[in-house]
């Protein structure tokens, strides 16, 4: 008992640490599939040794620690190494960023609730997430998706994949490692901002109900979920005030004030937008609110480098320049500092300086 309350204490800063210092998380915990959907976009070879490169390219991109306070992995990269035998997760540890790691097995279709999905991953996950901490890893993540229209979500649906959240959340906290809880109610859809706010605090209050039942420390954890946005095809799409308003309004009712940190997925949201929104809600509330609001973006920070790279090494410094700064216009939004000058406010690196920094593999 007096081992598990010290470990929460060292889990409650390193929550806190995720948060701080107007840094937010990188997502680059893509399974296989989706990461090989990404590169066929692009033409790019879908092989373990393509993900490993643009893994390298971005854990190694110079500076990335000044936004980024910890970056979520895949169970392939976490035992992947740079080009000079680092494995990934001791390479971010060493410039101060934590390393984070996927744990759920994706989501399914869930039977009898046709259109709906169950994460799942629990059967065995103690011992894969003391494997994970044993590799470096200091927080982990589980995605829950839900997705809006023709009567769903579901009670059903919601209250499993609530429940199976929670589980996953007190094995965490056992095994000492921070959770990161991911329900996300999907963009897709005609619906309006209003009704994406109904759902989406409904299944946030179904989260907390089940994470205090299975006795998860909010202190110990951190909150990402969706912004409140209108369907990609509702015929009105609201202002980024609009947005920034209907979010927070639905936080403040339905999570306590006891987590230290939300962090957004963008779930398809251009990185501009994701910026702004985000920047949005610290401008206009930061006073108000008991956790810190930031980002642990996917899409929203890859996706300009992931073009500009197109699996070629002589674009590696390009992508980075634009991994760089997309990463920085988010901390400045987690700054409520984000404005048209920083957007415009491209960082160029010596490519000298660069190069060596890229293949010694040392911290900037
Ligand atoms: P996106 O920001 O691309 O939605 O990814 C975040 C994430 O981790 C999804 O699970």
């Amino acid at each position: 008992m007096e081992r598990y309350k010290v470990n929460i204490h060292a889990l409650a800063t390193t929550a806190n640490e995720m948060v701080a210092n107007g840094k937010g998380l990188l997502a680059i915990d893509e399974s296989t599939e989706t990461c090989n959907r990404r590169f066929a976009q692009w033409d790019i070879a879908q092989t373990a040794e393509a993900h490993r490169r643009y893994r390298e390219l971005i854990v190694s991109t110079p500076g990335l620690n000044e936004s980024i306070s910890g970056a979520i992995l895949y169970d392939e990269t976490i035992r992947q190494k740079k080009d000079d035998g680092t494995p990934f997760a001791t390479a971010l540890a060493a410039i101060g960023i934590l390393p984070g790691i996927k744990v759920d097995r994706g989501a399914k279709e869930m039977p009898a609730f046709p259109g709906e999905k169950i994460t799942e991953g629990l059967d065995g996950l103690r011992t894969r997430l003391a494997e994970y901490l044993a590799m470096g890893a200091r927080f982990a993540k589980w995605r829950a998706v839900f997705s809006i229209g023709g009567g769903t979500p579901s009670r059903g649906c919601i209250e499993s994949n609530a429940h199976a959240l929670a589980r996953y959340a007190a094995l965490c906290q056992e095994a000492g490692l921070v959770p990161v809880v991911e329900p996300e109610v999907l963009m897709e859809g005609d619906h309006t901002l209003d009704v994406c706010s109904e759902i989406t605090g409904r299944v946030l209050r179904t989260v907390f109900e089940e994470l205090y039942s299975q006795r998860v420390q909010l202190e110990a954890m951190i909150l990402k979920p969706n912004m409140v946005l209108p369907g990609l095809t509702c015929p009105t799409q609201n202002t980024v005030e609009e947005v920034s308003d209907a979010t927070v309004r639905c936080l403040l009712r339905s999570v306590p004030a006891a987590i230290p940190g939300i962090v957004f997925l963008s779930g398809g949201q251009s990185g501009e937008l994701a910026s702004a929104r985000l920047n949005a809600m610290n401008v206009r509330y930061k006073s108000r609110l008991p956790w810190e609001l930031s980002f642990s973006y996917g899409r929203a920070i890859q996706e300009p480098a992931l073009e500009i790279w197109h699996g070629e090494q002589a674009n590696v410094i390009p992508a980075q320049e634009a991994l760089y700064h997309r990463a920085k216009c988010d901390a400045s939004a987690h700054r409520g500092r984000y404005d048209a000058a920083v957007e415009a406010d491209h960082r160029e690196i010596p490519a000298p300086a660069l190069i060596a920094n890229v293949y010694a593999g040392s911290a900037r």
